[in-house]
């Protein structure tokens, strides 16, 4: 799970060492953007995609639902109520 995902630059890299990968960010037009840059090179790596728009914290997911969670250029910029 790559959280605040924006563009995917980090999901990107991610992708060629996991089967599954979510992406999830605030914004739903980074989302979009997300997906534009990782869905082909998911498909060349056999790697599942999903994408949230949703927020950190408010995450709808269990516990222990992910065996990695990133987090790369984030907090000191995010929007939090
Ligand atoms: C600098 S970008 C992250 C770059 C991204 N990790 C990458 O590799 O391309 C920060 C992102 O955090 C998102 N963001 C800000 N506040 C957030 C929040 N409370 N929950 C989730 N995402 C948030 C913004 O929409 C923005 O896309």
């Amino acid at each position: 799970m790559e959280l605040g995902c924006s563009r995917g630059l980090m999901a990107a890299h991610l992708i060629p060492y996991t089967k599954e990968l979510y992406a999830s960010d605030i914004s739903p037009s980074a989302v979009k953007a997300c997906k534009q840059t990782c869905d082909e090179l998911a498909s060349q790596h056999d790697c599942a995609m999903h994408y949230y728009v949703t927020t950190t914290p408010g995450l709808p997911f269990a516990e222990y639902s992910f065996e990695v969670v990133t987090l790369c250029d984030g907090l000191v910029g995010w929007w939090f109520s």
